[in-house]
């Protein structure tokens, strides 16, 4: 399977690799089906704009490392229930927020790089939540590459969960983190440093950053992980910007808005390339990528006219040169 663009879709060639869900979370259309014309404008009506499909590019491309459908819905509840908890001012539900993180840390545990499902793959009133999901998974990849232990990652994982509480109590943009580090506190079983990743998730360690401005050290890791995966997941799903080129974005942030090891763990967990891709290289050969051996931003590529494999860790002369 494979992400594409809505306007790349070919009804003769292509079928759903995965459901298509309304606002609801109801199937609206079924993995294995192909896609009617009349429904390709529902769709786009609904600001679907990524497909993820089934063709004969993508055969064999399994994107495992994708969290499985049942998962992903069941986080995206549990986050839409604590936010809207939050919105009416009442207390979250500490165990079954407790549970989810527990799953979504093993999910991260099992696997060597995690793809994301695209916020632009999703019904409008989800995209907020699929976001959510998106940065804690993000987070989570980070702070293991930091060697973070379990409680660390739990930590960093309630406050990835939690960041953009703050949304439902201000209508105030720059507060929404203040607002979020109030509520969160009320909630008594939730620690401190997971309040704090919601508080500093926008700030920056040059001082750049809202609501306080903070400098250095007060900058926690924890915060700066969450605020990282958050800028990431920004761009690529709403900046449209290519991995590859988000990841350029972060580098040259290093040590200062975000600390060397924070940007290098980055740069050391998620992959430029994702599986699926359609590349051209710079022979001119064209392929998909299908997936990472031994060097995470140099991917194996098969090539399309004759389905060859090239390991582009072991081949340096050859580049990426445009994404297709
Ligand atoms: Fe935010």
């Amino acid at each position: 399977m494979r992400f594409i663009h809505v306007s790349q879709y070919d009804y003769d060639t292509m079928q759903l690799a995965q459901p298509i869900y309304d606002r609801m979370k109801r199937i609206l259309l079924a993995a294995g089906r192909t896609i009617h014309p009349k429904y390709l404008d529902r769709i786009k009506e609904m600001k679907i704009s990524t497909l993820l499909v089934e063709d004969a590019v993508s055969k064999g491309i399994s994107l495992d490392e994708m969290l499985d459908m049942p998962t992903w819905l069941d986080t995206l509840k549990v986050i839409q229930d604590s936010y809207e908890l939050a919105s009416k001012n009442q207390l979250l539900n500490i165990l079954i927020l407790q549970k989810t993180i527990t799953t979504i840390i093993q999910e991260v545990q099992k696997r060597k790089i995690i793809v994301l499902v695209p916020t632009s793959s999703v019904a409008n009133e989800l995209k907020e939540y699929a976001h959510i999901i998106n940065v804690t998974l993000l987070a989570i990849q980070i702070g293991k590459s930091m060697g973070y232990n379990n409680a660390q990652l739990r930590d960093l994982a309630m406050g990835s969960l939690l960041h953009d509480i703050g949304k439902v109590l201000t209508d105030d943009p720059h507060q929404h983190p203040n607002a979020g580090f109030d509520y969160i506190r009320r909630n008594r079983e939730i620690s401190l440093v997971s309040a704090h990743v919601a508080f500093q998730h926008h700030e920056t360690m040059n001082g750049k950053g809202f609501p306080r401005s903070i400098v250095g050290e007060q900058f926690l890791e924890t915060a700066q992980i969450c605020g990282l995966a958050n800028y990431y997941e920004r761009l690529i799903s709403e900046g449209d910007t290519l991995p590859h080129v988000a990841l350029e974005m972060i580098m040259v942030k290093s040590g200062i808005e975000y600390s060397e090891n924070v940007i290098q763990a980055f740069v050391n967990s998620i992959p430029s390339y994702i599986p699926g891709t359609k590349i051209k290289l710079s022979n001119e050969q064209d392929g998909v990528v299908i997936g990472i051996k031994t060097h995470l931003h140099r991917p194996v590529v098969r090539l399309l006219e004759n389905e060859e494999e090239v390991d582009l860790a072991s081949n340096p002369s050859l580049m990426i040169k445009m994404i297709q």
